[in-house]
């Protein structure tokens, strides 16, 4: 069966506004515990004991395709998808950490950037430049308008500031499915791809290398690294095609749309 791309009936939407606001929260709440000495597996049991206990949620991540944590966390030559460990992280180091919950059946899925301590400029500038390529993604989202397109604007923004875009990993439709259609590549060709429709419900997840695009994927069969392993970074919004243009589910308290 060919699978299609969904469009959301407002009781579906409602769901997953719920389950972006909830991860939002998680992710913001997280984040006051990235500190040199932390451990990302002490970061996951935080998050999986607020999940639980108090957003009242289910972990996304924990058994998906056996994947063994809560949530993600990607250390510097990391891409994505890390596994927490007891490696305590170090002052200079970033760190994506990458959510995921669900909640009445519908999945929340948000990440971003953290810095332990001060990050160098290279680090700074490179998970700057990274959120504002998700933000031109999303500044893009309206009806009509094609995913190569979104896909071109992000990949512009990053290469003409020396920065490359992983090609192997990618955005993703949403909903009672973690991952559903369509792909949502962070690069692209304009005026090709799906063209967008109210009430399709997409994260936007670019990850930017500070070298090469090339990734290499651990004898863990999760952990993702580039190739030469040069830094990379990520941030992931979950975005709502409505009438007029964008709504994003996954806002955290203070982050005002750029
Ligand atoms: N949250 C990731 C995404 O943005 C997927 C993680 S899959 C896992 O699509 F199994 F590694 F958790
Ligand atoms: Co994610
Ligand atoms: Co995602």
């Amino acid at each position: 069966m060919r699978m299609t791309v969904s469009i959301k009936t407002p009781q579906e939407i409602e769901a997953l506004r719920v389950a972006g606001r909830l991860a939002a929260q998680l992710l913001g709440m997280i984040g006051e515990h990235v500190r040199p000495g932390v451990s990302t597996d002490t970061l996951n049991d935080i998050c999986e004991q607020y999940t639980t206990q108090v957003l009242a949620c289910t972990s996304a991540p924990l058994g998906y395709h056996g994947f063994p944590k809560s949530i993600c966390t990607s250390v510097n030559h990391v891409v994505c998808h890390g596994i927490p460990t007891d490696k305590p992280l170090k002052r200079g180091d970033i760190v994506n950490i990458d959510v995921t919950v669900i909640k009445d059946d519908y999945h929340g899925d948000t990440s971003a950037m953290f810095y332990v301590g001060e990050p160098t400029i290279q680090a700074r500038r490179l998970c700057e430049t990274s959120y504002e390529s998700l933000w031109v993604g999303i500044g893009m989202v309206r009806p009509g308008m094609r995913l190569g397109d979104l896909g071109h604007a992000i990949q512009s923004h990053a290469e003409a500031r020396n920065y490359s875009v992983v090609r192997e990993y990618c955005g993703h439709g949403i909903g009672r499915q973690f991952h559903e259609e369509p792909q949502v590549l962070h690069y692209g060709i304009p005026g090709t791809g799906l063209v967008l429709e109210p009430g399709m419900v997409f994260p936007i997840e670019p990850m930017l290398n500070a070298g090469k695009r090339h990734v290499k994927l651990l004898a863990d069969g999760w952990t993702v690294v580039t190739k030469d392993h040069s830094l990379s970074a990520q941030w992931e919004h979950m975005v709502l095609v409505t009438d007029s243009g964008v709504e994003v589910l996954t806002l955290r308290e203070g982050e005002t749309p750029s």
